[in-house]
């Protein structure tokens, strides 16, 4: 079967993140559809306003993408990309239900001919092996010859200005050579052709699944020697400062590891790993590990804070600077900052929030934490932990942070703990402990 590409309509399926900016980005070369079951998104996204703040209005407004919740607008359409969330449930258990369910309603629309291309993070075969059956089974034509079935994973790393959909390597796999090809010149007119195509769509799955597992080992191997450098009373940073003048060392650094992908997709290898009968044992202790440095950091802050009593806990006021999982963006979704903030409130501290990214709406909805968009005025806290490295706290001066702080009122120093070491350079002359991981 050959394809013109010109003549086919596209449906991005599920408008987040990943969708909508690449329904967006698509629609400069043909004719796009945004599908999404939210009628809230997909009414804000046709008044020009993002929520997920990726897309500025006027490239919204001016984009020829025709927003919808009426999966009927797409029924015409000759490619989809299914870009749904794939989440882990409370088990740390792949959660395949929402994808399970767009197939269901893509199967009831598609026809013969069509492409259905999935981006969602998966494990090798749920491509194939999951959602095809539920795609035949909907449609009643067969996977491979009456729908073709493609895969691209999504590498974009939000907040990233460097590495964008323009100059990434896309990978691309689909059932026949026909339609990889298709896929090659579909996505190559975003990035100039950067394509790789892979031997086929479980190579394509697992190539996404790894690379997200590879870095949450790495930054594993980091949080593991932080707890035993921070026990020889050694700071991991200074370490790493001069390991990483060797020329292989790989410079990961330690710290928290929230988000919906490097905190989540290992544990779909992991899955995959053991359905065959292997047990993932690096993949999952990686996890453990990353998943403990939230009460790790809150009990090195107990540490240093020194308070003798549980009455004297209840008496100290912390401040933690950033909640969303990564800096300058504002995504809340799996923040493992939250880990440092149960784990000193169970201490008995007092404990404020700032964050000037993240929506207090969202935090209190997921979180139950009414968070300060504004820096707080004339509180003196007893400690500050500097735990997203968003711009606005890089820029922050020795004295600006010391205004936040009781520096000079008591004769207990007050503690500045620096998860990213983003202020080791900053000389607070004596006036604090000043800690890092
Ligand atoms: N966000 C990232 O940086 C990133 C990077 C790489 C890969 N991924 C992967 O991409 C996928 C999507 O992630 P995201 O961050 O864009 O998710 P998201 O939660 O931001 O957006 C998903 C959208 O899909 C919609 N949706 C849910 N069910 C639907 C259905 N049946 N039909 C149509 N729309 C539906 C939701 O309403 C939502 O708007 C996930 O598998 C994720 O792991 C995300």
């Amino acid at each position: 079967m050959t394809y013109d590409l010109k003549k086919m309509k596209i449906a991005v399926v599920g408008l987040g993140y990943v969708g909508m900016p690449l329904a967006v980005a698509l629609a400069k070369y043909g004719t796009v559809f945004g599908y999404d079951v939210n009628k809230t998104r997909v009414q804000e996204l046709k008044d020009g306003w993002d929520s997920n703040r990726e897309l500025k209005q006027a490239v919204l407004r001016s984009s020829t993408c025709q927003f919808t919740d009426d999966i009927n607008d797409i029924a015409d359409c000759d490619i989809y990309i299914v870009t749904v969330p794939t989440p882990i449930d409370e088990t740390n258990e792949p959660d395949l239900a929402i994808v399970e369910k767009a197939s269901a309603a893509l199967g009831k629309i598609i026809n013969k001919g069509d492409i259905i291309i999935y981006e969602s993070t998966v494990y090798p075969g749920v491509t194939e092996d999951i959602c095809g059956p539920i795609l035949e089974k909907e449609s009643g034509l067969k996977s491979g010859e009456g729908f073709i079935l493609g895969y691209s994973p999504e590498r974009i790393n939000p907040g990233d200005e460097v590495h964008t959909v323009e100059n990434i390597t896309k990978v691309v796999a689909a059932q026949t050579e026909e339609a990889a090809d298709l896929l090659v010149e579909l996505y190559g007119q975003m990035n100039g052709g950067n394509i790789f195509k892979a031997k086929n769509i479980k190579t394509a799955e697992a190539s996404k699944a790894i690379e997200n597992a590879q870095r949450d080992i790495n930054i594993a191997f980091m949080n593991e020697i932080t707890v035993i450098l921070n026990k020889m009373g050694l700071s991991s940073y200074d370490v790493i400062e001069a390991a990483r003048t060797k020329w292989n060392f790989l410079p990961f650094t330690p710290g928290l590891v929230g988000g919906h992908c490097i905190g989540v997709d290992p544990y779909y290898l992991a899955k995959s790993a053991q359905d065959i009968g292997h047990d993932p044992k690096v993949i999952l202790s990686g996890r453990d590990i990353n998943d403990n440095m939230g009460p790790y950091i809150a009990q090195r802050i107990d540490h240093f804070l020194n308070s003798q009593s549980d009455a004297n806990k209840a008496q100290k006021n912390i401040l933690v600077l950033g909640f969303t999982f990564k800096e300058n963006i504002n995504d809340v979704r799996n923040t493992k900052v939250i880990d440092v903030v149960n784990t000193l409130k169970s201490y008995g501290y007092n404990v404020d929030v700032h964050d000037p990214h993240a929506q207090p709406d969202e935090v209190i909805h997921e979180y139950g934490l009414e968070i300060l968009t504004a820096l707080p005025k004339g509180q003196h806290y007893d400690c500050v932990c500097l735990a997203v490295n968003h711009k606005i706290y890089q820029d922050m001066t020795e004295a600006e942070i010391l205004t936040l702080i009781g520096a000079d009122e008591t004769s207990v120093k007050p503690v500045v703990y620096d998860i990213k070491s983003t202020w080791k350079e900053r000389d607070f002359s004596g006036n604090v402990i000043y800690e890092t991981l």
